[in-house]
């Protein structure tokens, strides 16, 4: 009978890949929890009517990407594409959410969409997601953005673009809109995709974030939102530029970055690698006023960004395993002679004096116990053969230096 095996674009993570995960969650609490942060958990599955409402119908994302279920009650339920609408709701459920008080969660966890999987671009992929709910000065989107470098820089990650654009607002979005549409409507509408011929109307935007490759030939000479910004779009864009120039961040506008989903505001930005393939995004964000209003929460702005886990690990240094403290070896193999006992229990002693390490369950030879404390790179080997467990003692080998010491077991009690 063969082996059943994981599904396609999901992946399992053993300790080796573990580690980057543990790392990268590990700098999250550290860098965002300087930055007034703190953790939220959420739930895996939400109401699909969540993200259909919150990421938008004529997204890729909802429309065509969603892992989407009846469950046994008959509800309709969507594992999770993202964390921010999830986050939002959370907020809103609890009466965390209030205009003019900053609110600051992040949090971790595996997202799951229905895209065809390649190099860095996978089915179940991880995000580590940062909110900050109540704020609509452009301090906040700096602080959210600097608080990104920062994370980045401490996972040792370098050679980044940071890429940023003002998407507007709902006062002069559909001014924008209008240019949109009526700029498709003069090309050969033919030429197209399905899905674009249909949100030219509906909601032009998208086409430009089109992955078709004959949309995005044709949406090349679009106009820009630039010229559409109200003037409190363009002050609020100016000031975050201003200020993201004082802290000395390097980035480049973008006239074209709209980003995957509908509830993006004014700020938006993508940081970017040619280091990890064809899917160059490692995290994206912006802000999205009305978000936590259209999910039937107060009238409070927000602000965040979210990492691919999967994607950053590809560009972080692989973190090593850290060296265990020893390695307790038995070469005492007589028959009923209790040594494996002896060893179980002088382990467990010396993991309470807070040494890592782990230990035989069968004896065999010094040599093939030696390689093995060499392999996994012990610092000590402890030996319980013949001689140490009649004479309650146990050999200590120090791999490094070579040099070897015989105690008294009881010296561990
Ligand atoms: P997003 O751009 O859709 O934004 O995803 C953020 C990051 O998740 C991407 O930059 C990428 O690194 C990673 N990612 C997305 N899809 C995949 C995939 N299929 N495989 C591997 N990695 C992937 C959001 O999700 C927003 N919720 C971000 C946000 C938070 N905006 C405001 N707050």
């Amino acid at each position: 009978m063969s082996a059943i095996q994981k599904i396609k674009g999901f992946a399992d993570l053993f300790p080796e890949d573990s580690r980057a995960f543990t790392r990268m969650e590990d700098a999250a609490r550290d860098i965002f929890g300087r930055y007034g942060f703190g953790e939220l958990r959420i739930p895996v599955l939400e109401r699909t009517e969540l993200f259909a409402k919150g990421i938008g119908e004529d997204t890729d994302v909802v429309g065509k990407e969603m892992y989407t279920f009846t469950d046994r009650g008959g509800r309709s339920l969507t594992m999770r594409p993202e964390a921010t609408a999830g986050a939002l709701r959370a907020a809103i459920e609890a009466g965390a959410v209030e205009p003019g008080k900053a609110t600051r969660l992040y949090a971790f966890g595996p997202m799951f969409r229905y895209e065809r999987p390649q190099k860095g671009r996978m089915r179940q992929f991880h995000q580590i997601d940062a909110e900050l709910l109540g704020s609509p000065e452009p301090h906040a989107d700096v602080e959210v953005i600097l608080m990104l470098r920062d994370y980045l820089e401490e996972l040792g990650i370098g050679e980044l673009a940071f890429e940023l654009n003002s998407l507007g607002c709902r006062n002069c979005r559909p001014d924008y809109r209008a240019a949109l549409t009526a700029y498709f409507e003069k090309l050969d509408a033919q030429q197209l995709c399905e899905d674009c011929r249909r949100r030219m109307h509906t909601n032009p935007l998208r086409v430009l974030d089109c992955k078709v490759p004959g949309c995005k030939a044709l949406v090349a000479d679009a106009p820009a939102i630039g010229q559409h910004l109200c003037g409190d779009c363009r002050s609020h864009f100016d000031a975050v530029l201003r200020l993201l120039d004082s802290s000395g961040l390097a980035y480049a506008l973008n006239p074209r970055l709209v980003r995957g989903l509908d509830y993006y505001q004014r700020t938006t930005f993508e940081v970017t690698s040619g280091a990890i393939g064809a899917q160059t995004a490692v995290a994206g964000g912006g802000r999205y006023d009305g978000l936590v209003q259209l999910l039937g929460g107060p009238d409070a702005p927000g602000v965040g960004f979210a990492c691919g886990m999967e994607r950053l690990a590809m560009l972080m240094e692989k973190p090593e395993a850290k060296r265990p403290d020893f390695f307790l070896a038995v070469t005492d193999a007589r028959e009923g002679g209790g040594a494996v006992d002896a060893a179980v229990l002088l382990a467990h002693k010396l993991r309470a004096r807070q040494l890592v390490g782990e230990c035989d369950y069968s004896a065999g030879s010094m040599k093939s116990r030696l390689r093995h404390a060499g392999r996994i790179k012990a610092r000590k080997c402890y030996i319980i053969g013949p001689e140490e467990f009649d004479s309650g003692t146990v050999t200590i080998k120090d791999m490094d230096g070579g040099g070897q010491i015989q105690i008294e077991r009881a010296a561990f009690d």
